[in-house]
Formats: C-alpha cells, structure tokens, sequence
C-alpha cells in the first residue's frame, strides 16, 4: 500500500465507530469506499506536485521516516564506508597474486568496485541524503583477515592465488548478503529506482564470485597442488 493509501485508510471509519459517525461517514461505512474529503484532495494535489517536483530533481519521495527507513540509510552508509575499503584493499592486492589471470581479474574488480562506489552515491543522491560512511567493524575484520591469510603464503606461488581467491570471495559474499537485502528493503520502501541501482550492484558481485570460483576451479587449485 503506498502512502496515498495509508492516508486515506486512515480516514475510513472502524467498526467501532460506525455507531457514533455523522451520516455521510455512515454511508461511507456502508458501501466500503474510502471517500475523499476536500481536505484529502488538496492534500492529494500537494503530494503529487511534490513528487513531481522530487522526480525533476531526479529523487524519489520519502515513504516515512519510520525506523526502517532509518536503518535503511544506516546500511547504505555502513556499505559505502565498506566499498572505499573494498577498493583500497584490492588496489595493493592486485600486485600480489600470481598468476596474471587473478590479477586481471583483481584489476577488473577495482574498476567496478569504483564505478559501485559512484552508484551509491547516485543512491544518497535519489533518497535526497547526504552521502556519509558509516564504520563498517565486519568489512574492516575480513579485509585484516585477507591480508594475514596473503602475507602467510610466499611471493609467486599459486598458494598465494589460492589464498587471494578465498579472502575476495568472503568480501563478495559479504557484499552479495548486504547488497541482497538492501534491494528487497527499497523495494519495501517503494525506492524503484534505488533498488534498480542496488540491484546492478548485486548482479556485479555475484559475477565476481562465479568468475573467482572458475578461475581456482579451472587451474589454480591444481597448480598449487602441485608445489
Ligand atoms: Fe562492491
Ligand atoms: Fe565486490
């Protein structure tokens, strides 16, 4: 139910309070058609001039300012503070792998993970809000753990891929699991094109998983096998 509804559910009468309505409210009971007042068609008029207005500017209306809308901005802002880590963290692991099949992959992901980076801010930018980081304590854990688990393999071996290949597969599953339940909670919120958005972004991820799981499958597992 949009918020247009919601308000005009408001105005339809209980049950309880048929028996004490004036008449016209009694017949609005009795047919079960939330009628609009006056007051509600003006105030109809100025949601949908404000919407327009809000759409020229390239930015959805807000719903409400209930506490998931909250939480909401609170994760894209815990996900954007991840993503300038997320890109960090690749750019000095990208000299680090082996084989240049990791690396080109690794270099691809910094790429995307930059143009991520500008999509949420487009986001901030649709929901009229600033955008912010947020600490983000799970990304800042995985990307320390990353780093031990790559110091800990030698320079030049396929261990090292292997090892590359797990820590950026935990960062992208991280991101597949936030990025998944942020679409579902725009699309809640009524955010069409915040969850188009969200929903790229996801797609992104989740190729860079698949092509991770390839390339170990296909060579680099065996490789280091052998060593
Ligand atoms: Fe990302
Ligand atoms: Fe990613």
């Amino acid at each position: 139910m949009n918020q247009k509804d919601k308000n005009l559910e408001k105005t339809a009468p209980s049950k309880s309070e048929e028996s004490t309505i004036i008449p016209v409210e009694e017949d609005k009971a009795a047919t079960g058609k939330k009628q609009k007042t006056s007051a509600d068609t003006d105030d109809s008029d100025q949601e949908n001039s404000n919407q327009s207005e809000l759409k020229k500017q390239g930015m959805e209306n807000k719903n409400n300012n209930s506490e998931l809308e909250k939480f909401f901005l609170d994760a894209l802002q815990d996900i954007y503070y991840a993503e300038a880590k997320i890109e960090e963290s690749l750019a000095k692991i990208k000299h680090k792998a082996t084989s240049e099949e990791l690396q080109e992959a690794i270099e691809d992901h910094e790429l995307v993970t930059k143009k991520q980076i500008l999509r949420l801010e487009k986001v901030f930018k649709h929901l009229g809000e600033e955008a912010k980081k947020k600490k983000c304590d799970a990304i800042d854990g995985i990307l320390k753990e990353v780093d031990e688990m790559v110091k800990s393999t030698k320079d030049g071996s396929m261990t090292r891929d292997v090892a590359i290949i797990i820590g950026a597969q935990k960062v992208e599953h991280y991101e597949i699991a936030t990025y998944g339940g942020l679409v579902q909670i725009a699309i809640t919120l009524g955010y069409e094109k915040v969850a188009d958005l969200l929903e790229t972004t996801l797609d992104e991820e989740e190729e860079t998983d698949y092509l991770l799981t390839e390339i170990a499958e296909e060579h680099v597992n065996f490789e280091a096998a052998e060593e």
